[in-house]
């Protein structure tokens, strides 16, 4: 009773079957699960172990349940076993899919030339092949169709959609990484839950330099024009990320607090803007002026009842006339 034939092929099938599966439902980024989680390997060991372990099992059940056989049975068994085993079905299938005529009916389809003995079988063509070109033709209408009469989308345009979902991936995973700004992308919050938190940091670890209304002691008035390292929220956060010149101490913040809670807080600082506490110390440094803010201050000048002169800050005069002016 030999017949584990078989037993060689059906272990690592199963084996890698399995390993398979594992590796597609174990996500472990590009490497595979095996390679990256010991107990990955563990779990295959155990796997193989317990393949051949039921491999043997049935083998010996096997063998024991035809030892108790009489002689008769034994050869039917054998005889069934030896049975080969045939795609019927697909062979059919296969055979009709080449159209071809089988040896014996040659002689019918044979052609009538003959160059030096070589003769031509006339034969069909494949039905495979044919019922592929079939599907060509059709999936060209179709497709002159879609694409070329009604205009369908073109690759600029997927090209376009697929920017667009990326984008949006992108902000998705923003708000999930508050984290991940810096001094350059960073944007002033106006959520008054933001605010709130820089609130609470500002007091718990500004106020003592700054004074709890921003007006300034230790450190500069931080609610009016003119700051020293730079306004705006880019430059208050790094101000806050950085620290101040060095001996003036202003500390760099970066290692107790986090990106996000810097953005808070600088948020909060420029919230405080024009708020005029009292007692508030000088100014400082210089004025400070956004340089994506729209241009204020203009001023009029009556030159004359007809003519009027815009001056801006910075001496331009080029700017246009404002539309309305009451003289006449
Ligand atoms: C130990 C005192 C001290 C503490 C605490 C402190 N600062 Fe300052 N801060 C200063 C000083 C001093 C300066 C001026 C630095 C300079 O001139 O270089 C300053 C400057 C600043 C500036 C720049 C002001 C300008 O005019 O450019 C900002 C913004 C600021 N601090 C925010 C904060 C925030 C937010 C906190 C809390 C997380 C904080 N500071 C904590 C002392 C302090």
């Amino acid at each position: 009773m030999k017949n584990n034939r078989a037993s060689w092929l059906r272990i690592p099938v199963a084996f890698f079957l399995i390993l398979g599966v594992m590796e597609y439902f174990i996500d472990s980024g590009n490497k595979p699960a095996v390679l990256t989680y010991p107990m990955a390997q563990v779990f295959m060991l155990f796997i193989l172990l317990l393949i051949i372990a039921v491999e043997g099992i049935v083998a010996a059940i096997e063998n024991v349940m035809f030892q108790t056989l009489s002689e008769e049975a034994k050869e039917r068994y054998l005889a069934a076993k030896n049975k080969k085993w045939e795609w019927k079905w697909a062979k059919k299938t296969y055979k009709q899919l080449l159209g071809s005529k089988p040896l014996e009916a040659e002689g019918e389809i044979i052609l009538d030339h003959n160059y030096d003995g070589i003769r031509e079988l006339d034969n069909k063509l494949p039905p495979w092949w044919v019922y592929m070109f079939y599907a060509t033709i059709i999936f060209g209408v179709v497709y002159m169709f879609r694409f070329h009469v009604f205009g369908g989308y073109d690759q600029d345009l997927e090209y376009e959609w697929e920017v667009a979902a990326a984008q949006a991936e992108i902000e998705e995973y923003k708000k999930t990484a508050k984290d991940l700004i810096d001094a350059n992308t960073v944007e002033l919050l106006t959520d008054a839950g933001d605010l709130k938190a820089g609130e609470t940091i500002f007091t718990g670890n500004c106020a003592v330099c700054h004074k709890v209304d921003g007006g300034g002691s230790i450190g500069p008035n931080l609610t009016d024009d003119y700051w020293v390292l730079g306004g705006g929220i880019k430059n208050v956060f790094n101000t806050i990320s950085e620290g101040g010149r060095a001996g003036k101490g202003m500390v760099s913040w970066k290692t107790n607090l986090k990106p996000s809670e810097m953005a808070q807080v600088a948020s909060y600082v420029l919230s405080m803007h024009g708020s005029n506490p009292a007692d508030a110390k000088a100014p400082e440094g210089e004025r400070w002026m956004d340089p994506t803010a729209p241009i204020q201050d203009v001023q009029v000048q009556q030159i004359d009842s007809t003519t009027i002169e815009v001056i801006m800050d910075d001496g331009n005069t080029d700017a246009p006339l404002p539309p309305d002016t009451d003289s006449e």
